[in-house]
């Protein structure tokens, strides 16, 4: 049974407002929609919603609760029922004079001590006081950790690299293809390389077999055990299983339960940023997330960002039927932002059941993807104008470049702005028509316009403005699960494929796996595989 708001918006959507006939209505349409906070300023006047669409969703947010879950979270309640679990990742971005609250504890204090040893670490690296076992310099660094121990630092060290002066040179390992290793330990030396082993649970197949074999490369070469406690330190949240590891407690940055490990960016998972762009700008960049929180707390939804871009999220999904949401950095340094917002909206909002394990009667979250803008242009933007299906788009700029070059920077704006205008506005036929004569390439040459999108715009990308565009999105994630009323901080969809690995993986080593049977597929794959690994691989 549909909820009343839900049932609302379905007879609403049947006429949907067109935006040529909206804007033309309302010259201030582009201003008055919009909104702004933490230095991010959000228009959607290009959705396509009216006043009227705006009350049902907000209808819809009140049906949900959604003000109520809001407070649940920052409250540190278990609002991660599956796991029985607070997700309390605002705590990691609370100045120290606050409180935060979870199963009776106040976790603030704990949080700035982690973030103080970090700092000191970090600025040890940083000086050149922290050498390698032979006394070098640490002139790399190596992040080991896939998923949310990778992805956040991973991105935000690349959109951050004007502020990483001064900072050992960064690399990120995540694949267990032996080639990512050993293309970035490629041209490393061991004695100058540092590791950091980054895995929530320290139990991750990936993390663990790269850990395994950097450790062996860095003691052939150094051939002393004691080596590791110079070069190879943690974060986890799993104590014992790091030591297990062989590294000693004291290189150990610890998290807690409560953290995500989509959510954990300013965590101790922040560490490899925190050592690329310092202490004191990493706590720029919890600013910026915490400005985002206080807002995301507080503001009335009709002028909260987090909340308005999850209320067109599910309009666009759930009742103009997009399937897609892309993602549309105009800054080549956010050029990993569409991945790591892959993990945080798919992996939160990709699934068909309720908090209560009830199945969901409606579509939840669409498949995210994108590319900086203009390479995107020149790949799937035709789609995006002239498919048969919808992709909504967010839209993200700067006003300033860090990299002020001729007129690069406003042609790039320009394309920005002009994409959002045509997806928008389109080209009907007779206006092709009447510029040019060929009539056969009419209907090739029209775009049928009211195609959805969000812009954000902003005056740079520094660690702020980062913070405050992480923190949108996770809430914007969070307040649309609470719209589709299925749990946003678990994500058991990954556990089978992981299980039939392990199995599979003993059974390719020649042993018996827990499923020795599958099925004729994947009995004749790995049959086919044996038979080829058998041969000799093909001369180079
Ligand atoms: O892909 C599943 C997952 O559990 C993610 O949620 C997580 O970010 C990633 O694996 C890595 O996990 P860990 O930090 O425990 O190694």
């Amino acid at each position: 049974m549909r909820s009343r708001a839900w049932q609302a918006l379905g007879q609403h959507a049947a006429s949907p407002p067109r935006l040529r006939e909206v804007f033309a209505q309302e010259p201030g349409r582009g201003a008055r929609l919009a909104a702004e906070a933490a230095g991010l300023y959000l228009d959607f006047s290009k959705q396509r919603v009216s006043d009227e669409t705006l009350s049902l969703l907000f209808d819809l947010a009140e049906e949900a609760e959604l003000a109520d879950q809001i407070r649940a979270m920052f409250a540190g309640e278990k609002v991660n029922r599956s796991e029985d679990r607070a997700a309390l990742h605002v705590a990691l971005r609370a100045p120290e004079e606050a409180s935060l609250i979870v199963e009776g504890e106040d976790v603030v204090p704990a949080v700035h001590e982690v973030r103080r040893s970090m700092a000191a670490f970090c600025e040890a690296v940083r000086g050149g006081e922290w050498r390698g076992h032979g006394g070098e310099r640490i002139r790399h660094v190596v992040n080991l950790g896939i998923g949310g121990s990778d992805l956040g630092p991973r991105m935000a060290v690349r959109a951050l690299q004007p502020y990483t002066s001064d900072a050992p040179a960064l690399h990120f390992v995540s694949n267990i293809d032996g080639a990512d290793l050993a293309g970035t330990l490629r041209g490393l030396r061991p004695g100058e390389t540092l590791f950091v082993v980054c895995s929530k649970s320290f139990t991750t197949l990936e993390t663990l077999t790269n850990a395994r074999s950097a450790r062996a490369w860095l003691l052939e070469a150094l051939g002393d055990e004691a080596a590791v406690a110079r070069h190879f330190v943690a974060v986890s949240s799993n104590r014992a299983a790091v030591r297990a590891f062989g590294i000693d407690d004291a290189n150990v940055f610890g998290f807690w339960d409560w953290v995500g490990g989509r959510y954990s960016l300013a965590s101790a998972v922040g560490l490899s940023l925190m050592l690329a762009i310092g202490p004191e700008r990493f706590g720029e960049l919890l600013s910026g997330l915490h400005a985002m929180d206080e807002h995301f707390r507080e503001a009335p939804f009709s002028h909260n960002l987090p909340v308005l871009m999850a209320l067109l999220g599910v309009w666009n999904r759930n009742f103009l039927g997009a399937e897609a949401l892309a993602v549309l950095p105009y800054d080549q340094s956010l050029e990993l932002f569409p991945s790591y917002l892959q993990q945080l909206d798919m992996e939160s909002s990709g699934k068909s059941v309720s908090r209560e394990g009830e199945a969901l009667p409606h579509a939840t979250g669409p498949i995210v993807f994108g590319r900086a803008g203009t390479d995107g242009q020149h790949a799937f933007y035709q789609l995006l104008h002239q498919g048969t299906g919808l992709v909504a788009c967010d839209f993200l700029g700067f006003a300033h470049s860090h990299h002020e070059l001729g007129r690069h920077h406003e042609l790039l704006m320009a394309n920005c702005f002009a994409q959002s205008e045509a997806l928008a506005f389109g080209k009907r036929p007779e206006e092709v028509a009447a510029e040019s004569g060929e009539a056969r390439l009419v209907a090739h040459r029209s775009f049928a316009g009211d195609r959805p999108s969000n812009t954000l715009l902003a005056k740079q990308l520094t660690p702020y403005s980062l913070g405050a565009l992480v923190a949108l999105y996770e809430h914007k994630v969070f307040a649309q699960g609470v719209l589709w009323g299925l749990n946003p901080f678990d994500q058991w969809g990954v556990e089978l494929g992981k299980e039939l690995a392990a199995s599979l993986a003993s059974e390719l080593a020649g042993g018996v796996g827990a499923e020795p049977f599958h099925d004729s597929s994947t009995r004749t794959l790995v049959a086919r595989y044996q038979a080829l690994r058998a041969s000799d691989p093909s001369p180079r």
